[in-house]
């Protein structure tokens, strides 16, 4: 991964640069030394120190069993316990999957208990009673809400539809060691459970069990995924230089434009697949920095679709967003543009060009219109859509994350604010 330099130039200088250099470079310290605040969730840092190749096998041999046993595999969480794993699924994934029935070797990934929705629910209890399926229940606390409920209900419909005995070998939970209602629950049920550690929050976890057995469930390569995040990892840390250490770059950068006014950050992709990868970005910086009233507002459109909706409000409504672009380099398939003969479309001029080659030229397009309507452009270059690419935009995304929250005073691992509307909820409910 790198940054493209060229498109922010217009809008930071040299100058810049220094101002926030302090900051940045003490955020930097306070990460690496581990004596900033929040520093008892610095656990991602350094992944490799608890999730080790033991591990990982004991994950992949589950994922295969539950491969073999499922048509569907349905992952109860939500927020950090969630968004992780479906970013990097949905990333990687054949976007026609849901369609995909026959020589299927992967179970359709389904997602519950990251919504209230009663049809919701409803919906997914009819389809499975027609199908073969295991659960995964995700909550560190044990304790949240919307992943309880679902997990009440889907595990009363799996113990009805394959027996105690039989449901339980079907049940993976992952959770807190020692504390929780669902710790409680899997202890007393005897389900396989992994452990999330304590120094490791919700929306750092998708390089822990948390995301790696569904990933590995989905069929992609969880050791390839840690290989990626551990590569970035050797370039970020004990490089304390700004224009070499691309993750200082862009925490630095960050905190530039949000200085000059800019409030909203915008992440750009090009390619559908990305869609939940900026969703989970908006959880990771939104709930990071996004406190004691500072904090740039994370946004996302997935483009050219949103260029034809959001893009007129970018162009040219309020001047305080700035973009970051996700470009992916290469396809990984070929469809060229056919010649016709009539050419009654006027489209033979792209008969020369793969649809990949004109999305970055639409790319390219909109970043000059972007620079010159007073959007800065910060562009995040990534060979392909794999596991290790994945893996690394993952950890410069955590590392960065941390540097900004830092820089800007805050305590990027702890998120008080979201616990306002569950005691209004608790109290309008009667618990
Ligand atoms: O990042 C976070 O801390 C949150 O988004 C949590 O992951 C989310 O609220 C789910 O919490 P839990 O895993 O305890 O159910």
């Amino acid at each position: 991964m790198e940054i493209k330099e060229s498109s922010i130039e217009k809008f930071i200088s040299e100058n810049d640069i220094k101002e926030v250099e302090n900051s940045i470079l003490n955020g930097y310290d306070q990460l690496i030394n581990g004596n900033g605040k929040g520093n008892d969730f610095l656990g991602w840092l350094h992944l490799w120190d608890s999730i080790d190749e033991k591990l990982i096998e004991d994950i992949v041999s589950q994922a295969e069993k539950i491969r073999k046993k499922a048509k569907v595999y349905v992952v109860i969480g939500i927020g950090g316990s969630y968004l992780g794993a479906r970013a990097v699924i949905e990333a990687l994934q054949n976007n026609f999957n849901f369609l995909q029935q026959k020589e299927r070797l992967s179970p359709f990934i389904v997602y519950a208990g990251n919504t209230l929705s009663e049809d919701y629910i409803s919906e997914l209890l009819d389809i499975l009673n027609n199908m073969d399926y295991c659960l995964c229940v995700i909550s560190k606390s044990g304790t949240t809400t919307e992943p309880a409920i679902a997990f009440r209900i889907l595990k009363e419909h799996l113990e009805n539809k394959y027996g105690e005995k039989e449901a339980k070998e079907r049940i993976i939970a992952i959770t807190d060691k020692q504390k929780g209602a669902l710790k409680l629950l899997a202890n007393e049920k005897g389900y396989k459970t992994y452990i999330i550690e304590d120094n490791i929050g919700g929306r750092f976890s998708v390089l822990t069990p948390v995301g790696l057995l569904p990933i590995a469930v989905a069929g992609f390569d969880i050791r390839k995924l840690i290989f990626g995040a551990r590569k970035m990892s050797k370039q970020l840390i004990g490089n304390r230089d700004i224009s070499s250490n691309c993750a200082l770059k862009y925490a630095a950068y960050r905190n530039i434009l949000n200085n000059k006014g800019k409030e909203i950050e915008i992440l750009v992709n090009y390619l559908p697949n990305l869609t939940f990868l900026s969703e989970w970005w908006k959880q990771l910086f939104g709930e990071s920095c996004g406190k004691e009233g500072k904090g740039l507002f994370p946004a996302s459109v997935s483009n050219t679709t949103d260029l034809h909706s959001m893009g007129q409000y970018i162009q040219e409504g309020k001047r305080i967003i700035f973009e970051t672009i996700i470009s992916v380099e290469n396809a990984k398939n070929k469809v060229n543009i056919p010649y016709d003969e009539r050419d009654i479309d006027g489209l033979n001029y792209l008969h020369h060009f793969s649809i990949n080659q004109i999305n970055h030229k639409a790319m390219q397009g909109t970043l000059m219109a972007h620079i010159d309507g007073g959007v800065p452009q910060i562009v995040l270059s990534i060979e392909k859509l794999d596991e290790e690419n994945i893996g690394e935009l993952i950890y410069f995304f955590f590392f960065s994350c941390a540097i900004s929250g830092y820089a800007m005073g805050i305590n990027p691992f702890d998120q008080p604010g979201v616990e306002a509307y569950k005691k209004n909820m608790f109290h309008l409910l009667g618990k």
